[in-house]
């Protein structure tokens, strides 16, 4: 019997949950930990989570996960890492103890600190150095917050002791050894977040990260997704198995999804939604509101880029219905209650919680629920609520026809809210394209899974990735062109009735 590892694991460190996977050889998932962790909202827009909770359930979600396959650290060839992206952790290096909550991606508390970074250049200012516009979205600013607000901090960051990262350096840094020589690393995907990475040259922008004063001995090094970074160091968890894969966690879906060659895309429907769309070796600048973003690197092959659409809410509207209306008591009880009429009976809800993302970059706008009467009831605002998702996705697809001067031909899909036929269907209906969902739709850890065992040989490269990726279902369009516009008609009109809420 061969003692060779026969298992790879990701760790799916995400905005409601954190989980480990185990994968075997041929990409199908063996077993599965996952806890979520509490969700802090100190006030309106601000969202947080306590860095040290995410530490303690990566612990006991892979533990669950080996026990449950009676698989043991000396089984795992290696560990992927993929992480919500731009939710920033600042910790101090001597103590290990992070010095104020992550601030989560969806938290607009630095939108005047964005606007003043802007001053008469705009948003804009740093687009074509790293991509993307000015917005409270990414980990640069709410460095600067936590440096700006948090007692003692800028001194001591200025004196070397702070460290920061998005919740992918936080965890390697802490399974690598925290305090006694942590490994202090990032990969270019999350990098590509921060606004403070050059897109070209993959370095550290000085300038921009003297504008938001954020000292240079906090930035994480940054390496490619795809290497061995270190090894688990804690005796019980994951000791001496290699840290050998970091993706972002749309990077990462891309990777699990096989959109290896240019123009290849997908949509992952999770707390948000991400369009990506593989654009090659070569930066592409969007025109039209998408993200210049990177979707990998494999060690030291040159980076591939991607454009992306990304959408602040989608299944976190779901949750909302769920836990602030109380209108269904489980997620998935949004399907049935959708069902229960026939259409959306005109209501559009427009889900601006953390303002409007892609394709609008619009941090003023704040949610709307339009085109009520008394006819409406909550199978129709359930409805809404679904349908927000798909015409938000639609929006940043057609930025991406527009962008790529071709229009797309079919959207590969995933994510937790692809079991939702529903949606899937109305999704198609809404692009006038086949919708296709992959036979494992957890492609955000199966990603990060490959990117670690290409490094340590246990995949031989993405040809095999291409060759694992099955097929599950397709929808197929089918209404008619007319329908299909004046729905999104209406939709556009609901959206323009978000806009200037915060003053
Ligand atoms: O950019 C935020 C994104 O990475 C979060 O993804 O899946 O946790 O909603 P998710």
């Amino acid at each position: 019997m061969s003692t060779e590892p026969q298992h790879v694991m990701a760790i799916d460190q995400g905005t409601t949950s954190t989980r480990a996977i185990i994968f075997d050889h041929r990409g199908a998932i063996v077993s599965t930990g996952q806890l979520e962790h509490e969700q802090i909202f100190p006030r309106a827009g601000w969202v947080e989570h306590d860095a040290m909770e995410i530490w303690r359930n990566v612990r006991k979600v892979v533990a669950d996960a080996e026990a449950s396959a009676e698989i043991g650290a000396r089984d795992l060839a290696a560990v992927g890492i993929t992480n919500q992206r731009e939710t920033t952790v600042v910790w101090d290096r001597t103590t290990g103890e992070p010095v104020y909550n992550a601030i989560v991606w969806q938290d607009t508390r630095t939108q005047k600190i964005v606007e003043e970074l802007g001053g008469d250049a705009g948003p804009d200012r740093y687009k074509d150095r790293v991509g993307l516009p000015l917005a409270s979205y990414f980990s640069g600013p709410k460095v600067k917050w936590i440096l700006d607000n948090v007692d003692g901090a800028r001194e001591r960051a200025e004196r070397g002791d702070l460290l920061m990262g998005n919740t992918d350096a936080w965890l390697v840094w802490n399974m690598t050894g925290g305090v006694d020589g942590g490994v202090h690393v990032t990969d270019v995907t999350n990098a590509s977040r921060t606004m403070l990475m050059n897109l070209e040259t993959l370095d550290w922008n000085e300038e921009i990260c003297a504008d938001m004063g954020i000292p240079m001995s906090m930035l994480p090094q940054i390496r490619s997704s795809s290497e061995v970074y270190g090894k688990g160091r804690t005796r019980g968890f994951l000791k001496d198995v290699p840290i050998a894969g970091i993706l972002g966690d749309q990077q990462a879906a891309m990777f699990g999804q096989a959109c290896f060659e240019k123009g290849m895309g997908k949509n992952t429907y999770g707390t948000g939604s991400f369009v990506l769309m593989n654009v090659g070796t070569e930066v592409v600048h969007s025109q039209n509101g998408l993200l210049s973003t990177v979707c990998y690197k494999i060690g030291d092959q040159d980076a591939v880029y991607a454009l992306e659409g990304s959408i602040a809410v989608t299944g976190s509207l779901v949750q909302w219905l769920r836990d602030n209306l109380g209108i269904i008591s489980s997620a998935p009880q949004v399907e049935s209650l959708a069902a229960s009429v026939e259409d959306n009976g005109g209501a559009y809800f427009v889900p601006a919680f953390s303002g409007l993302f892609a394709p609008y970059w619009r941090s003023d706008a704040r949610g709307a629920l339009v085109g009520l009467t008394r006819y409406v009831n909550k199978g129709h605002i359930a409805r809404a609520a679904l349908e927000a998702t798909a015409y938000q996705s639609r929006e940043v697809v057609e930025a991406m026809n527009a962008d790529a001067g071709v229009d797309i031909t079919e959207l590969k899909v995933d994510g937790g809210m692809t079991a939702n036929e529903l949606l899937m269907q109305f999704q198609a209906d809404q692009l006038g394209v086949p919708v296709i969902r992959p036979q494992v739709t957890e492609t955000t850890a199966l990603g990060a899974a490959y990117a670690a065992g290409i490094a340590v040989g246990f995949w031989s490269g993405t040809e095999e990735v291409t060759a694992n990726w099955a097929e599950d279902k397709r929808w197929e369009p089918q209404v008619d062109d007319a329908e299909r516009g004046r729905l999104f008609r209406n939709w556009q009109k609901a959206v323009t009735k978000t806009f200037d809420w915060v003053d």
